[in-house]
């Protein structure tokens, strides 16, 4: 590759040389939207730390579905803000085959059939204490109590009419047995998108605000179950073993900042690889645009374009309501 028989300048000498020459794109098919849902009817919240994403009664949620949907948009994820006096050590609202996630998937698919809901199996939004598992008197996350408990949740949803379930709590050997179990109960086409490498973040902050658990977990650390963002090799053995338990996808979390894990995890496994866009990267950037620093449309674009250079097969992304938009214009 000697220069001037090779000037790599040339592949970039109009949009349309530029065109023909890009690797990647962003399509709506990449996009699947995180929602934060509240009880009740015709309600909306404001979240401090993260201007211009809202809480949202499910009611309101349909109306603005109904036309991303037409957009093309295929999947969003639920996150439930639960109310304090459901929260419990045990965590059973949780399973409650009547609570705000499993009526709201009910709700969702018999208006929008197609549209993929996949939901949330973790006890985070349900514990009293905030962590995502069942704790004993010390206060030690129990794995194997805990997951018998997201057995009974991820089979709510799926009985509910989730077409994924998502556990995000980083549980030993979850996925088995929330495979057997909707095996068990003939959920065979309900998938696992399993968080299989999910770092102990300090960019889920405004995600605890959203739903309310940070005062819950106070000064409570995941440390003991989600990773140390120190580790690259380590999670290559935690996506290999949900796959083995019987995950159909798996996500990185978070994103941005984990794009080697991306790439790494996108080099080693052939599932669809997910990766999350998580509250903080999304409150960094949004501030940076609400202050005039950041082009919005821009900056949002590129960010996402990152994923899919790294290999993120679907991307959660708060920003897929402002993509689907724009994507359609
Ligand atoms: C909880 C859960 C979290 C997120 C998704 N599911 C927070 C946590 O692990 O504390 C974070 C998402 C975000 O920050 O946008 N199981």
């Amino acid at each position: 590759m000697q220069y001037p028989f090779t000037r790599k300048r040339r592949l970039r000498v109009s949009q349309s040389i530029r065109n023909l020459a890009q690797e990647h794109t962003i399509d709506v098919n990449d996009l699947i939207w995180p929602v934060f849902i509240l009880d009740g009817f015709n309600r909306t919240e404001t979240i401090e730390s993260m201007p211009g994403v809202e809480r949202v009664s499910v009611d309101v949620l349909l109306e603005r579905l109904v036309p991303l949907h037409q957009k093309g948009l295929n999947a969003i994820a639920l996150f439930p803000v639960i109310n304090e006096q459901y929260k419990t050590d045990d965590a059973a609202e949780a399973w409650n085959q009547e609570g705000l996630v499993q009526k709201a998937i009910k709700t969702i698919k018999s208006t929008l059939p197609e549209l993929a809901v996949i939901t949330d199996v973790a006890l985070d939004p349900y514990t009293s204490h905030g962590q995502d598992g069942i704790i004993n008197e010390k206060g030690d996350i129990l794995n194997d109590v805990t997951i018998k408990a997201l057995v009974m949740q991820a089979l709510s949803h799926a009985k509910a009419g989730a077409d994924v379930v998502a556990p995000s709590d980083m549980m030993d050997g979850r996925v088995s047995a929330i495979r057997a179990a909707l095996e068990d109960k003939k959920h065979h086409n309900t998938l696992i998108l399993s968080y299989a490498a999910k770092y102990a973040s300090v960019f889920y902050g405004p995600f605890r605000d959203a739903v309310g658990s940070a005062a819950n977990l106070g000064k409570s650390a995941k440390d003991t179950y989600q990773m140390n963002p120190a580790n690259a090799l380590e999670a290559i053995d935690e996506i290999a073993m949900d796959i083995d338990e019987g995950a159909d996808m798996v996500m990185i979390k978070p994103g941005m900042p984990y794009l080697d894990i991306i790439k790494t995890a996108k080099d080693h496994f052939n599932v669809p690889i997910c990766a999350y866009q998580v509250s903080g990267e999304y409150a960094m950037i949004q501030s940076a645009i609400d202050n005039g620093y950041l082009d919005e449309q821009k900056a949002i674009m590129e960010a996402l374009l990152c994923f899919k250079r790294a290999g993120t097969d679907a991307i959660l992304t708060y920003y897929a309501d402002r993509v689907t938009a724009w994507l359609s214009q």
